[in-house]
């Protein structure tokens, strides 16, 4: 038994931007966006069209981290007319704060409870979101959840909601023609992840499965190219779709091991997201290969090869991309490799995952490797 449900409404294509006022259709809106030029001309861009937002909150840094979101919160409880919906123009960082002040409504105690406890989510209302999303990457414009990082505390955490997911979603490859080409790769890499990721999972299901195929295809096709035609808007689109597409994937599945094993890199080693949670993917590979059902259907539509042979593939589409698959690139010694994996399996997203631990673990180098026998 199985069952799919998302129900973001997504509006796609080059110039789709020109559509956000139609959805904001009049209400007072907050826009979250990040402050450099090419953002500020798209907010007046938008106040022309929509009028003027009754907040806006343009500080937001990457990987938004709590101690910030607080105090960028607070900005909410002192407006005398409140927004109606929120407005999300940025990438995964920006569509995360978002979320949290929609959820918070100003009150951050009570936000920070329910991140941080799970307390008081029968009280959490969050205020519509419109996201537009300038990254193709975290496929946050589809799902209900939220990244937020306590880098003093060395914790992530994961703010998750039915009333989260975005109301609408514009999504405007135009946007994204002038992402450079370590944030194309990282934002693609995550996009990856999170296909293949909703594949080896306890929630996978046939509608997840479809999204994931088609997003990671789309990925292993077309990353290669934008990289070296960063300006091409059809490749933008290509990518755009693919990212979505793996967020509809995962939005019914969350994330895996992959991501589980990537905050503390993150955290302890300044690794971006795209590239922490996507290196290991290979590695991953391998460890399923005995895997049944969906995560081989998945696997095998993505690739057209046995699981080791697609490991493989996919380690030399890494390294084409300049993303090294070996832990110690990243500073990660054989011990701290071993401990991160055992880790990773006690996290909540590790529990999503279908692989063993001894399969990983085997795979995984840092002195686990099995050695044949010396006779
Ligand atoms: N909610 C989810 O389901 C989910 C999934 C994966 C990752 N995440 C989180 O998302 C965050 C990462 O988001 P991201 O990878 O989209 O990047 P980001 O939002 O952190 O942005 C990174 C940088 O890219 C720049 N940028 C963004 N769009 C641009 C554009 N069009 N042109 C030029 N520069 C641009 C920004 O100014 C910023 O400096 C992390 O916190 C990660 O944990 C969330
Ligand atoms: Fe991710």
């Amino acid at each position: 038994m199985w069952s799919y449900r998302n129900p973001v409404d997504v509006r796609f294509g080059p110039g789709s931007f020109a559509r956000l006022a139609d959805v904001i259709a009049g209400r007072r809106y907050a826009l979250v966006t990040y402050g450099d030029t090419f953002f500020r001309g798209l907010a007046s861009r938008l106040e022309k069209e929509a009028g003027a937002p009754v907040l806006v909150i343009d500080d937001i840094a990457p990987n938004p981290d709590i101690a910030l979101l607080e105090v960028q919160t607070a900005r909410f409880a002192g407006l005398v007319r409140p927004p109606e919906i929120i407005v999300a123009l940025g990438g995964g960082s920006v569509i995360d704060s978002a979320k949290v002040f929609a959820a918070a409504r100003g009150d951050f105690a009570a936000m920070d409870a329910y991140l941080k406890k799970r307390a008081g989510a029968e009280t959490i209302a969050p205020w519509p979101l419109v996201a537009v999303p300038t990254t193709a990457g975290t496929g946050s414009e589809v799902t209900c959840w939220g990244t937020v990082w306590d880098n003093a505390g060395g914790v992530k955490f994961s703010l998750a909601h039915p009333g989260l997911y975005p109301e609408y979603s514009i999504v405007d490859p135009e946007l994204m023609i002038g992402k450079p080409r370590d944030l194309t790769v990282q934002t693609g890499l995550d996009a990856l992840s999170h296909s293949l990721e909703s594949l080896w999972n306890r929630s996978a299901n046939p509608v997840s499965m479809a999204h994931a195929i088609a997003a990671a295809r789309g990925v292993l096709a077309t990353l290669p190219l934008l990289v070296n035609d960063l300006r091409n808007v059809e490749l933008r689109g290509r990518m755009a779709r693919a990212a979505t597409l793996a967020g509809f994937a995962f939005s019914n599945t969350k994330t895996a091991i992959a991501h589980s094993l990537s905050y503390p890199i993150t955290l302890r080693h300044g690794v971006p997201h795209g590239i922490a949670c996507s290196f290991s993917l290979p590695m991953i590979i391998r460890s399923v290969a005995r895997e049944g059902g969906i995560c081989l259907e998945g696997l095998q539509a993505i690739f057209d090869v046995e699981a080791q042979e697609a490991a493989d593939q996919l380690e030399t589409f890494l390294n084409g991309l300049g993303v090294a698959t070996d832990y110690r690139h990243y500073g990660i010694d054989d011990a701290e490799w071993r401990d991160l994996i055992a880790l990773a399996f006690d996290g909540e997203r590790g529990q999503n995952f279908i692989g063993r631990k001894d399969a990983l673990l085997a795979v995984a180098g840092g002195g686990g490797r099995k050695h044949m026998a010396v006779a």
